[in-house]
């Protein structure tokens, strides 16, 4: 039995990398997409890639970190769907590479707006949903720098964290509805994200795979199956969690 059959799940970042590698996965699943990104045409391919196996997928631009961008997508998502069952909020940069003392406020803003302020507003509003319909699922994507040290990337290592403070509070809020709130911490994953830093560096792919125990990064639909299952029935009793995805990185 497909996992999320006839469930409506919006998707954040979804024009590409872990985004749009689990807007398949639900798909797959048997879930109808919302399918949101700043990157309009990423989105549409996302969407077109969906409805060519057969899901009723729509896209949305938007800027999750523009006022009023996050009530308007979960609008948008019922009224095309009439609810909104799972939601996927996963948009997120990573920001200037730069230690403490030298990183800058501007990063601080943007990086802690989009990956940690947007995560708090989408939640608002799909949970303001989700408490009419009386259930949902929600997964936040934060990180193995959520859950330990970031060297270089202090301003998205503190979202990161907060997104954990984030899913951990609201999971606790609305156990009893039931509206379950999980988190994944992926370890470097290959994505866009991470190729541009890579192409940046070359000699960082060594240095990334032996940082995993399993020797290598990891696949975006190994995060999406993670995913896909937290958002699903069959994790009816998980809630409040931080899944590292992760290849061992965080057992060490
Ligand atoms: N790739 C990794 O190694 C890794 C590891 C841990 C966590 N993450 C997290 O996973 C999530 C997805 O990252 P990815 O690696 O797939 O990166 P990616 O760059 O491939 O995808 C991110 C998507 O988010 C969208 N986006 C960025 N800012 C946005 C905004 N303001 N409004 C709407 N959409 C916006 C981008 O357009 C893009 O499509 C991020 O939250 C990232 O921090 C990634």
């Amino acid at each position: 039995m497909a996992l999320l059959k006839d469930k409506v799940a919006l998707v954040t970042g979804g024009g590409s990398g872990i985004g749009r590698a689990t807007a398949l996965i639900f798909a797959r699943e048997g879930a109808k997409l919302v399918v949101a990104d700043l990157n309009r045409k990423g989105a549409e391919e996302t969407v077109a890639m969906v409805a060519k196996a057969g899901t009723e997928a729509i896209t949305v631009e938007c800027d999750v970190l523009k006022p009023g961008a996050a009530e308007e997508l979960v609008r948008r998502a019922v009224n095309h769907f009439g609810r909104l069952d799972c939601a996927f909020n996963n948009a997120g940069v990573a920001g200037e590479l730069a230690r403490t003392a030298e990183s800058t406020e501007e990063n601080w803003d943007f990086v802690v707006g989009v990956d940690l302020k947007s995560v708090w507003l989408c939640m608002k509003h799909e949970i303001a949903q989700m408490l009419k319909q009386k259930s949902g699922a929600i997964v936040n994507t934060a990180s193995i720098a959520g859950l330990g040290a970031n060297p270089l990337g202090i301003a998205y290592s503190a979202a990161k964290h907060g997104v954990l403070g984030l899913t951990r509070t609201a999971a606790v809020e609305y156990a009893k509805i039931p509206i379950r709130v999980n988190a994944v911490c992926p370890g470097v994953t290959q994505t866009p994200m991470v190729e541009a830093g890579i192409a940046r560096r070359p000699s960082m792919r060594a240095v990334f795979n032996k940082l995993h125990p399993m020797g290598r990064l990891g696949r975006a639909e190994e995060i999406g199956e993670a995913v896909a299952w937290l958002c699903s029935d069959a994790a009816s009793f998980v809630t409040g969690v931080a899944l590292p995805v992760d290849g061992g990185f965080t057992a060490i």
